[in-house]
C-alpha cells in the first residue's frame, strides 16, 4: 500500500510531468494506486497524492468504470455546470459542494501508451475533473470561496489533529 499525502504537504502543490516511459514500473505503480484507492475506499487517486509528480490518475466510479488515465487532457467541458459534494483522500473528513461542468471529454493514454478518448457525464465526469485538478496542483477546497476554504481547513485540522503521525 502507498502512503497518501495530506493537505499541507508540498507534493500536492508540485507541478506534474508528462509520463514518457510505459514500462513495468508504471504498471506496478498503477496497480498499487488502484489497491491504495480501494483500501482507502476512494473513487479516485492521482499521482501527487502518493508522492508521484507525474500526470496520471486512477478512477473507479463503482459503476463499472475502473480506468487509469495517463497524460490526461480535458479537451471539452459542457456548458452546463452544477454542484456536487466532493471529498478527497488527501483532505480526509472534509466534504463540500463544488460547482463544475457536468460533462467532459478527456483524452489520455492507457498503461501501454495507447491513446483513448472518453466522453463522461455524472460521477465519472466529476471524478475526472477532481483528479485532473490534482495534476495541476489544485485541491477541491481551492475551488471554494476564500471563506469556505478557510472553514474547510479548520474542519480538517479539527478532525485530523489526533490522527497525525500515528506510526
Ligand atoms: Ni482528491
Amino acid at each position: 500500500m502507498l502512503d497518501i499525502y495530506k493537505l499541507g504537504e508540498d507534493v500536492l502543490y508540485t507541478p506534474t510531468e508528462k509520463v514518457k516511459k510505459f514500462d513495468s514500473a508504471l504498471k506496478m505503480l498503477i496497480d498499487a494506486m488502484f489497491d491504495t484507492m480501494d483500501e482507502a475506499d476512494g473513487v479516485g487517486l492521482a499521482g501527487p497524492q502518493v508522492g508521484v509528480s507525474q500526470k496520471l490518475f486512477v478512477v473507479d466510479d463503482r459503476k463499472g468504470n475502473r480506468i487509469a488515465f495517463i497524460n490526461p487532457e480535458i479537451i471539452e467541458t459542457s456548458v452546463e455546470v452544477g454542484p456536487y459534494e466532493e471529498g478527497c483522500l488527501s483532505v480526509p473528513g472534509v466534504y463540500h459542494d463544488v460547482i463544475r461542468p457536468l460533462g467532459v471529454t478527456v483524452q489520455a493514454q492507457d498503461v501501454n501508451g495507447k491513446a483513448f478518448t472518453i466522453k463522461a457525464t455524472g460521477l465519472l465526469a466529476r471524478i475526472i475533473q477532481h483528479e485532473n485538478d490534482h495534476l495541476n496542483a489544485k485541491l477541491f477546497i481551492d475551488r471554494l470561496s476564500e471563506d469556505d476554504r478557510a472553514m474547510m481547513v479548520k474542519v480538517y485540522e479539527r478532525k485530523n489533529k489526533t490522527k497525525k503521525r500515528k506510526k
